[in-house]
């Protein structure tokens, strides 16, 4: 979702912003601006552009102005008003000498509208971030510093920021400012830089301070400064950012969601390593260790999460309750707390998310907060909000994910789930042997993962036949059920085809109306204990002249016989089955977005990190 970029230092801020944008693009937005202060602080220059980056960054060329070397930067994903040049970030008052870039949401925006507009402030924008803006010009007209402006104005709204701010009576600072949005300052020798992301400080620096709710930072070249919204200073720890440059490059690869879907033979394999103890046939996750009695001892398991990350969820809930014997619940982050949810200290609650930031996932923790469950995070990005807001937590190491379609982040889920299963299960009733069987099979997957991505041609083939299919529908039974609504979700997300995905069962009480000679039916079916059952439901489809696409076992020559195209894959235990059946779903729906001409890696209207509710 939006992203923010901000440098002060001695360098050209203006290419050190743009590469930044660059950097945060995979985010999702629709308009992007850079606003900077000229280094003899005689200028100020706002640039924005509707579209993408690369369309700013063609308008920055043409800017004449003596160098800049503080400026801030911004992408903007609509929320309040539409895309537009106007609407977009950076946001400034009358005279142009303040600048703003904000992330989130002003929720009382309209009543200090009414208020400024009153006072005779004029608005050009239809952003909630513009009040912002006027609010602290109001009080930088009354004498106040700008760092005093921003806490001024900040105690008089309600709602979420992330947000940097320059001024030219002040040009020698940034002023950051962090509620719910998700902000961090890189620290350079000499320079500064502010982001949304850590992505867009690598190469740049490699030490950070994450900035946390209710705090306010003066940025200056040489120097921060980190307070409380009360004034009080804040000592922060300083971290080192591990990601290298080339892993959130493209490489060769035509798409970040093709490499992804690559790498995955590395990074499911990271996900594991290190952490299994075969002799014990169990788990080690340093992170949950010290803990992982009294997740042995929960009543519940409560697994929240949003998109993929609540499919990964969907399957672990299938793992846990087969290895721990712990009752599991999943909840879709959105409407956890819109219910009334039942969850006591008693419980453990786990918060899956890629990125750490989704919004409605944060909310939700924040209300499991008040019911004093055990809270778990299950992320990604090291460092991220709900990494940091859960008492204890392990990280799925897929490393860097950058196409907005979810790839290489569901499987290390998974083996984490996997991992967690183990773990839990010896302290309760899960053999030795028992355990020690699913660990082999995990260190077996990366081989297995090498074997399926030898199937692309065969199903960039396939995808061709289906470019101009309206729908699909997505069959799979336990363990691949959820696997069914994860391919479904990548066809939609990526080629823009309506998809449905469907426990094969329930597929006669409803969507078999639907199939006709037209209906793509993707079937998941490996031999395992419900194959013979997937078989009847292949046939009902038949009867019914769909065509069919099985993702079948290697050596299940019988079902050639009953389907239109199969795409045999090899076998491990049930429970491990979806890290491996999801890989071909993955592929067939990026082909066919490829062959539509579509943009695979930014889909509209979607964002990679989802930063409001
Ligand atoms: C967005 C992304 C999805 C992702 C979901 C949850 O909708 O486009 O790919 O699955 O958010 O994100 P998270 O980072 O919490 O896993």
């Amino acid at each position: 979702m939006c992203g923010i970029v901000g440098y002060i230092g001695e360098k050209n801020s203006i290419p050190i912003l743009i590469e930044g944008l660059k950097r945060l693009e995979y985010r999702g937005y629709d308009s992007a601006g850079i606003g900077i202060i000229s280094n003899d602080k005689k200028e100020t220059r706002v640039i924005k552009s509707l579209g993408k980056v690369s369309k700013l960054e063609e308008k920055v060329e043409h800017l004449v102005i003596d160098n800049s070397s503080i400026g801030i930067a911004h992408t903007r994903w609509a929320t309040h008003g539409e895309p537009s040049e106007a609407n977009a970030h950076p946001h400034f008052n009358k005279d142009e000498s303040l600048y703003l870039v904000h992330n989130g949401i002003i929720e009382n925006y309209t009543e200090i509208k009414a208020k400024l507009t009153k006072d005779g402030f004029e608005f050009v924008s239809q952003t909630d971030t513009e009040v912002l803006v006027h609010l602290i010009d109001s009080f930088l007209a009354k004498g106040s510093s700008l760092l005093k402006s921003v806490q001024l104005a900040l105690s008089e709204v309600r709602g979420t920021y992330g947000l940097c701010a320059i001024s030219k009576t002040e040009p020698d600072k940034i002023i950051v400012a962090r509620k719910g949005s998700p902000l961090v300052v890189g620290i350079g020798d000499g320079e500064h830089f502010v982001a949304s992301d850590v992505n867009a400080l690598i190469g740049h620096t490699s030490r950070c301070v994450y900035i946390e709710d209710g705090e306010i930072v003066e940025v200056t070249k040489d120097k921060f400064t980190v307070s409380s919204i009360d004034n009080e200073e804040i000592l922060k720890e300083v971290h080192e950012i591990s990601v290298e440059l080339d892993e959130i490059s493209k490489g060769d690869y035509p798409h970040y969601m093709l490499k992804e879907i690559y790498e995955q033979v590395n990074s499911v394999h990271d996900s594991f390593r290190g952490r299994i103890l075969m002799d014990e046939g169990t788990a080690k996750l340093d992170g949950i260790d010290r803990i992982a009695e009294r997740i042995a001892n929960s009543k519940r398991l409560v697994l929240s999460a949003c998109g993929t990350s609540w499919h990964a969820g969907l399957v672990a809930e299938y793992m846990l309750e087969q290895f721990t014997g712990i009752p599991v619940e999943v909840d879709y982050a959105s409407e956890f707390r819109y219910r009334n949810p039942i969850v006591t200290k008693e419980d453990s609650m786990f918060f899956i998310s890629q990125s750490g930031e989704t919004a409605d996932t944060l909310a939700a923790m924040k209300e499991a907060k008040r019911r004093d469950a055990l809270m778990l995070g299950i992320c990604n990005v090291v460092g991220s909000s709900i990494a940091r807001e859960s008492e204890a937590g392990v990280y799925v190491h897929a490393g860097p994910e950058i196409g907005v379609a979810s790839t290489k982040a569901f499987t290390s889920q998974l083996v984490v789930f996997a991992l967690i299963s183990v773990l839990i299960g010896r302290k309760r009733h899960l053999s030795l042997i028992d355990g020690q069987e699913i660990l082999r099979e995990l260190e077996s997957l990366p081989k297995k993962i090498e074997q399926i991505l030898k199937l692309n041609n065969q199903i960039e083939a396939i995808a061709e036949k289906f470019v101009n299919a309206k729908n699909f529908l997505y069959l799979g039974r336990g363990y691949n059920f959820p696997v069914a609504l994860e391919g479904a979700l990548k066809m939609k997300e990526i080629s823009y085809i309506h998809a449905e995905g469907y426990p094969a069962a329930e597929m006669k009480h409803g969507p078999i109306a639907l199939i006709d000679e037209n209906m793509p039916v993707i079937v998941i079916a490996p031999k395992d204990s419900v194959y013979e059952k997937v078989i009847t439901n292949i046939e009902e489809v038949k009867a019914r002249k769909g065509v069919i696409i099985a993702i079948a076992s290697e050596n299940d020559n019988e079902i050639d016989n009953l389907v239109d195209y199969s795409i045999k894959i090899p076998d491990t235990i049930r429970m491990l089955m979806p890290i491996l059946t999801v890989i071909p779903l993955q592929l067939l729906a990026y082909h066919v977005a490829v062959k539509k001409g579509l943009n695979v890696d930014q889909p509209r209207n979607l964002a990679k990190s989802v930063t409001v509710e």
